[in-house]
């Protein structure tokens, strides 16, 4: 439209009609065929060939000298048609360009019904292969979640398989293997501790059962039931020993256990305590005792009652594993600000084996001989524990046949 415009801007002044003719005949055969303008004296300057043939439409919208785009159908064709009106020289002319749009619109058809087709096919395609991509990528994560419902506390050794992948979910297996490694490792330990427990309480209650059966069973003199009923009372008083001990322990296992509260002690004033606790069993066994303490008070910070019942522990010990003739010797010292208390004996010893083991719940190196004894393997492990509320250390030295060393040796405090 643009070039026909100016084609006559240009040409009009200056041509005769036949010549304009020519012109616009030369311009519909570069620019399109179907050009047709009309004068506003209702005469046709120009019409082109195809125009006056194909598009009577065309001619009914011309004359209704309507400006503007239009859309027409003729002949099962349709067309675009351009009116617009031009002033030039003081005549007004009406130019009207017109485009078969037949294809392109069966093209926009065409496009529209497959649009129409496609749309919901890619829609079931997209949500199916969401689906099945997110299906793919949550894969793991339901891998996860299916064995670790699986998990309970008969099956605590399985573990989550781990991707090979160093990705966010290989991480969350390995955190998650990790808490089931404590957790298995913690529960063995329970269970070790009960099935000991139980066994340890069973044998002196089975004796204490047999020894009254047994004195039941027929008439006896007196000296023999107060016998029986001593055997039966040094084995109560055995098991609710026991008892205690394992209170303890499963007290300081719970996590809601307080930390003990620590409060400005003199710790010699509890050696010497002890140390005078114990001597009716140095007597009995015929062991010396030598004690080596500061006469001035020595401030750490503790709990009385439980320092006490660590040093009876290890006193115990010493008088416990001690041949009879031998020594002990306990003593308090204050090296480098720390202050370290020790209890050396000349007794029977523990071997290299035994020694890393001591410390361990229900462990005695000699069973036999702890029998008579009447340790249940407890005492260090609470000397340990009590030790470590106090965040003190327990050292031990010793060699077999040559007697042994215990040390709590306590950390510096800056009050005093
Ligand atoms: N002073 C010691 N001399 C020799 N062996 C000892 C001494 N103290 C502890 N032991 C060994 O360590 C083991 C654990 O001690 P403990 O926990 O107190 O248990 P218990 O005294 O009930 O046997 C003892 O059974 C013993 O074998
Ligand atoms: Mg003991």
């Amino acid at each position: 439209m643009d070039a026909v415009t100016a084609m006559m801007q240009v040409s009009v002044p200056k041509l005769s009609l036949a010549e304009l003719e020519d012109e616009f005949r030369e311009q519909s055969s570069l620019g399109g065929d179907l050009i047709q303008v009309k004068s506003s004296d209702g005469g046709w300057v120009f019409r082109s060939p195809s125009t006056q043939q194909f598009a009577p439409e065309l001619v009914k919208i011309a004359s209704a000298d309507q400006p503007g785009v239009h859309e027409t159908e003729t002949k099962g064709k349709r067309y675009r048609v351009l009116t617009q009106p031009l002033e030039i020289g003081g005549r007004k002319y009406l130019v009207q360009v017109a485009a078969n749009i037949s294809d392109f619109a069966e093209l926009q058809r065409k496009f529209f019904w497959l649009t129409m087709l496609l749309i919901p096919l890619m829609i079931v395609g997209a949500s199916t292969g969401g689906y099945w991509l997110s299906g793919r990528a949550f894969k793991p994560v339901t891998t996860i979640i299916e064995k670790a419902r699986s998990i309970n506390a008969t099956n605590l050794s399985s573990r989550l398989a781990v991707s090979g992948n160093k990705d966010e979910l290989h991480k969350l297996s390995e955190t998650l293997n990790g808490m089931l490694d404590r957790i298995e490792s913690s529960f063995k330990k329970v269970q070790q501790f009960s099935d000991d427990a139980s066994h340890e309480l069973r044998t002196p209650i089975s004796l204490i059962r047999t020894t009254a059966e047994l004195a039941l069973r027929r008439e006896r003199d007196p000296e023999t039931y107060r016998t029986a009923l001593n055997e039966i009372l040094i084995e109560s008083e055995k098991t609710s020993e026991m008892i205690e001990s394992l209170l303890v322990l499963a007290r300081s296992d719970a996590s809601s256990q307080p930390q003990l509260p620590l409060l400005k002690t003199d710790i010699a004033a509890i050696v010497r305590d002890c140390c005078n606790k114990v001597a009716p069993f140095t007597q009995s066994r015929e062991l010396s005792h030598v004690v080596d303490l500061p006469s001035t008070p020595t401030v750490i910070l503790g709990d009385a009652k439980f320092l006490e019942r660590l040093l009876l522990l290890i006193l115990d010990n010493a008088i416990k594993y001690s041949h009879p003739g031998g020594q002990i010797r306990t003593k308090l010292e204050r090296i480098a600000g720390s202050v370290t208390v020790t209890v050396e004996d000349t007794g029977i010893g523990i071997s290299e084996e035994d020694l890393p083991r001591i410390f361990e719940r229900f462990y005695r190196a000699d069973k036999a001989r702890s029998r008579d004894g009447a340790g249940a393997g407890l005492g260090l492990s609470i000397a340990k524990w009590i030790a470590d509320m106090h965040h003190a250390e327990l050292l031990v030295a010793s060699s077999v046949g040559q007697g042994s060393s215990f040390t709590i040796r306590f950390p510096q405090i800056s009050v005093e």
